[in-house]
């Protein structure tokens, strides 16, 4: 449902020096999504539809992480104040409730983005902005009030605050709503009276407080999700946060995680009941998986994959944009890539697809009922045919193998049907000598014995 009279302005301008890294920082990812569109999709998820999105570092693949947006770019980047008071002419004649994000913030979920509104509303406010306190709030600004009643005054950005104020653990999340115009004016008073020179955002609060107006914080009900991302040791708490909210999702929906403290399941992965995910398994985005199926332990599902029901990937597998029939197994060592296979498949222990031949890559089809050998290499393109068997080691070059065929050798050739054994009468002394009933020659007895 989409909300009346409320837009937002994403700041994802910065460079993000402390990650060390050429990317802009809201562009690093977090189980497969980029930082930014966490945020983007939890502004949606809250129904809000016009958003724009200032730019700056890496502009061009920023814009391209954040489709749906407006954009407006901020040449140089003078802080997280500076960076808003760009958004004031696309935003000149809104009078409603603007949310202002740090595009560093991605754990901030829909439902406390509504209830920062909420309060923002109910209580007539020029300026709401989502506070929590933290155990270690080291990093972040903290949150200044007055002794007496407990007022909010201002901020205390980790740089400019004495040592005192850096011993309050309430801290600000960066994520604000605003009566649209009175933030824009009080933008206009802010000035870069601190160590970085910088023209502050939360400064702005500071002005609307001098100015008599209502400004107060909303206290997020789970504080861990007002962490940002600033440094790689941020982005791996983002990843364990956002980690075990997506298996206990996948958990509720009746599917079995074995142990979850090994298992990776990135986001937009669908998995039907009664599925069994063993330990050690990575499942990327876009994954689509059925019901009853078992994957693991230690194999990675990537991009692209569909495995239908009751299809089994076991240890040392690797799954790539293939779909995986019914009932069909690969269970041990091996990479399917491109790949479609039939129902009732079952993929030999070491089998590959050479889906790359330097150049582009080719699709192997592996029809229903197909049986591969252990280390069969299938050189894409091919088709193997209905209820065909390769075996062990062989190589199956480009082309097609035939329904009901048997393959083997290097390169794969069908295998020759021997003659069958003339039939020897009875009287002839049974069957002491010669071939044995199945066609194959008796074993001889190794010379020499053992060495
Ligand atoms: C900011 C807040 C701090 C808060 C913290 C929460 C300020 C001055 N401080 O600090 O009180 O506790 O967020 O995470 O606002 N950006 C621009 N243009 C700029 C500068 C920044 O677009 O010129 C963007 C960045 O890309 C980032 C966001 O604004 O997405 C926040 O900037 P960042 O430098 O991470 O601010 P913090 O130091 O985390
Ligand atoms: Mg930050």
């Amino acid at each position: 449902m989409s909300l009346d009279n409320v837009k937002a302005v994403v700041l994802a301008a910065g460079k993000g020096v402390r990650m060390k890294s050429e990317r802009a920082k809201v562009l690093h990812e977090v189980l497969g999504r980029p930082v930014l569109d966490y945020v983007l999709r939890n502004l949606r998820e809250a129904g809000v539809e016009d958003i724009v999105v200032i730019v700056g570092h890496q502009a061009d693949q920023v814009r391209k992480a954040a489709a749906g947006c407006r954009f407006i770019e901020q040449g140089e980047q003078k802080g997280t104040g500076h960076a808003l008071a760009q958004a004031e002419a696309a935003l000149q004649g809104f009078a409603g409730d603007l949310f202002v994000l740090a595009g560093d913030a991605p754990l901030v979920g829909p439902k406390t983005l509504l209830r920062l509104l909420e309060e923002h509303r109910l209580n007539h406010r020029d300026a709401t902005f989502l506070s929590a306190c933290l155990d270690d709030p080291s990093g972040y600004g903290r949150v200044v009030r007055d002794r007496a009643g407990g007022k909010f005054l201002r901020f205390a950005e980790e740089v400019d605050a004495t040592p005192e104020e850096k011993n309050i653990p309430e801290s600000n999340s960066g994520e604000y709503v605003f009566r649209a115009p009175a933030v824009f004016e009080a933008l206009r008073k802010v000035k870069p009276d601190n160590k970085k020179g910088e023209l502050y955002l939360t400064d702005a609060l500071a002005v609307l407080v001098a100015g008599g107006r209502t400004v107060d914080a909303c206290r997020s009900l789970n504080p861990n999700e007002i962490y940002g991302i600033n440094s790689r040791r941020d982005l791996v708490a983002a990843t364990n946060f956002l980690r075990w909210r997506v298996l206990e999702r996948h958990m509720d929906l009746g599917v079995t995680i074995v142990d979850p403290s090994t298992t990776f399941i990135e986001e937009d992965v669908t998995i039907g009941a009664d599925t069994v995910i063993q330990p050690f398994t990575v499942i990327r985005r876009g994954v689509t998986i059925g019901s009853r199926c078992e994957v693991g332990p230690f194999a990675q599902l990537r991009a692209g994959t569909v495995l239908e029901d009751e299809a089994e990937i076991g240890n040392f597998v690797e799954v790539k944009k293939t779909r995986v029939g019914m009932h069909s197994k690969a269970k041990h060592l091996s990479y399917l890539g491109d790949a479609v296979l039939g129902a009732h498949v079952n993929i030999g222990a070491g089998t590959i697809t050479a889906n790359y031949d330097g150049v582009g890559k080719h699709q192997t089809i592996v029809e229903d009922g197909v049986h591969t050998g252990s280390n069969t290499v299938l050189v894409a393109p091919v088709r193997v045919g209905k209820g065909a068997t390769t075996g062990a080691g062989a190589v199956v070059l480009r082309g097609e193998v035939p329904a009901g065929a048997t393959v083997v050798g290097v390169p794969a050739r069908p295998l020759a049907r021997k003659k069958p054994p003339a039939l020897r009468s009875s009287s002839a002394g049974g069957a002491k000598e010669g071939p044995s009933s199945n066609g194959a020659r008796p074993r001889r007895k190794v010379k020499g014995g053992r060495r």
